[in-house]
């Protein structure tokens, strides 16, 4: 995971994109599948999990702590949980590869139980901040050392019981906030995260799906104050996993783009604490149809159908950013093809991603002739008026999926090709990105 040569690929101006597809399952809720189920007791199903490297490293830390789980040949994956508070100690370091979310929510877990874990990751992970979990962790109890400006490697070394915390997020942080959860399950009394800016509820939903005494209040300005009783009894759920609406966005935004295209893509999950994109590209003047809207393992569902459409250039509010945080690289890239200008704000958050995200996609939008100011907290882009964009150039992934495929959608509607240094780092979250694409051309 942390070691492979680079695989270049170049993306060129395509052919009308046409035809229906179904994308992988969403990472978060897998992540979260995966470690609610290792903490059941009992066999726990989940169907739709996505099968990325990021959702495989969680899979094998909770193997690595005690937990069964295999993979069916029908897709199913079977787990039979450990209970919470039954977590075995890691014969070695666990591997988290490119994940933060792996990283940030396992340390979580381990925070209240009586063991010690070491993490490691890759250089893109390695560099990432681990200080906004650590604070709230080491307050519960939890002895973490960790490399030099609060990065991995890190050693945690659990506390059983943990001392329960009332807690209020610093940043807009749904891992975060995951990690106090889940280092609360194990802990005797009321652990309470308040969350001044909402951000994806995962977590809660799942939780209470699972059973955990889990309760949210509202405040009037908006202020969430989530409780979960800890010494929690997890029971084994069956779980149908719902379409992650991150890997859609680089199919919306193409088949906004690409002269001629309609595309319809099935099963995407539409929580509200994630579909921000949908609402930004339709008030850009994208044709975005949501049809046969539903439920799918307690989150909102619909199919989309998405055609090309003449973009609008727009100020985005940074209110909605939390609610599409994943999806700025690519929405940065639908700008570039817009008429007029997009103003972005209040993204400070991206730049502690995978890469940081404004300097990697202002880079590399200029590389292919957009024009583009990056300030502090954002991205001001002028748009072609969907003329093609010049292309033409290497950009450097950085080890961030969304940067190398926000690159690969921008090169199908670039004039000379677009060139990715290397693709690899696609698997992380969205494995078959390239044949789903070549699908659509065909
Ligand atoms: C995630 C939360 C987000 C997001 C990440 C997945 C999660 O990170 O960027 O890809 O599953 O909780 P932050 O909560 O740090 O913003």
């Amino acid at each position: 995971m942390t070691d492979q040569t680079a695989t270049p690929r170049s993306f060129s101006a395509s052919v009308a994109l046409k035809g229906k597809i179904a994308i992988p399952g969403d990472k978060s809720i897998s992540h979260r599948a995966l470690m609610l189920s290792a903490l059941a007791v009992g066999t726990s199903r989940v169907t739709g999990l996505l099968e990325g490297h990021d959702v495989l490293a969680t899979a094998a830390a909770m193997r690595a702590m005690g937990a069964t789980i295999e993979r069916r040949d029908s897709g199913e994956w079977v787990i039979d949980g450990v209970g919470v508070g039954g977590l075995l100690q890691p014969r070695e370091a666990l591997d988290m590869g490119n994940s933060g979310t792996s990283t940030r929510l396992l340390m979580g877990v381990v925070a209240s139980h009586p063991i010690t874990a070491t993490f490691v990751g890759d250089a893109s992970l390695s560099g990432r901040p681990m200080g906004r979990v650590i604070d709230p962790l080491s307050q519960m109890g939890a002895d973490i050392s960790a490399s030099p400006g609060g990065r991995l490697p890190l050693m945690v070394r659990g506390l059983a019981p943990a001392v329960p915390l009332s807690y209020r997020l610093p940043m807009a942080s749904a891992q975060v906030k995951s990690a106090v959860l889940l280092a609360g399950l194990n802990t005797p009394g009321i652990t309470e995260v308040i969350e001044p800016v909402p951000t994806r509820d995962h977590s809660e939903r799942m939780l209470r799906g699972f059973g955990a005494e889990l309760s949210v209040d509202t405040d009037a300005d908006g202020t969430r104050h989530i409780r979960i009783t800890g010494e929690a009894e997890l029971k084994p759920q069956t779980i149908a996993v719902p379409g992650d609406p991150s890997s859609a966005a680089f199919f919306i935004v193409a088949a906004l783009i690409v002269p001629g295209s309609d595309v319809t893509i099935a099963n995407v999950g539409l929580n509200p604490t994630r579909a921000g994109l949908v609402d930004v590209l339709r008030a850009m003047g994208g044709d975005i149809e949501e049809l046969d809207r539903r439920e799918v393992g307690g989150e909102p569902v619909a199919d989309l159908r998405v055609r090309h459409s003449a973009l609008k250039g727009i100020e985005v509010d940074p209110a909605v950013a939390p609610s599409m945080i994943d999806e700025f690289p690519v929405l940065f890239v639908a700008a570039a093809l817009a008429e007029g200008r997009t103003t972005t704000t209040g993204l400070d958050e991206l730049r502690v991603k995978e890469s940081d995200r404004l300097a990697v996609m202002a880079a590399g939008l200029e590389a292919i002739g957009v024009r583009v100011t990056e300030n502090e907290d954002g991205l001001v882009i002028e748009g072609s008026g969907g003329d093609p964009l010049p292309g033409d150039a290497t950009i450097a992934g950085h080890l961030d999926h969304r940067i190398c495929m926000s690159f690969a959608v921008a090169g199908l509607a670039s004039k000379a090709p677009v060139t990715v240094d290397d693709i690899a780092p696609v698997a992380t979250s969205f494995p078959n990105f390239e044949a789903l694409l070549a699908g659509l051309q065909a």
